[in-house]
């Protein structure tokens, strides 16, 4: 089971963690932070299947891994195997829920459902 809500309630803090990781270049081994593809706010530099509510049908997800949709958690393991270059997080981790939070947390300002956080 998953330790986010994949519908957006999930707790602040959560949130904030996963956004510090988002601007980590230490999660991968090539220099890279979440932010350096996808933007500084989270939100920009995806492609219009974000808009999205989790989960949904992405390219890579289908191209690379030959998945039909995706979960935020799992969209988030997939950035960290093929473009962060690095090990998948423990799938039972704090840093993936927090990622996969931060995640649900900026599709849902794109799509506008934002409640506030
Ligand atoms: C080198 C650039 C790069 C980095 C670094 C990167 N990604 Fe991605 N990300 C991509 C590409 C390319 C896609 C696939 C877009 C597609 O197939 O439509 C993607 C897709 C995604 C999506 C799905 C977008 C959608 O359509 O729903 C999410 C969420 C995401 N990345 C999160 C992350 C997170 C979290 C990290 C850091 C752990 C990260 N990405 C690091 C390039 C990157």
């Amino acid at each position: 089971m998953p330790s986010y809500d994949e519908n957006g309630n999930n707790p602040k803090s959560l949130i904030e963690r996963g956004e510090e990781l988002y601007n980590n270049r230490s999660l991968s081994t090539n220099g890279l932070s979440c932010a350096s593809c996808h933007g500084t706010d989270g939100q920009s530099g995806y492609q219009a299947t974000f808009n999205q509510p989790f989960p949904h049908p992405v390219a890579m997800g289908a191209n690379m891994f030959g998945m039909e949709t995706v979960h935020a958690d799992e969209m988030v393991q997939l950035c960290m195997v093929a473009p962060m270059a690095a090990e998948p997080l423990d799938w039972e981790s704090e840093d993936l829920a927090a990622l996969a939070a931060y995640v649900v947390n900026a599709q849902q300002r794109l799509a506008g459902e934002a409640d506030g956080q």
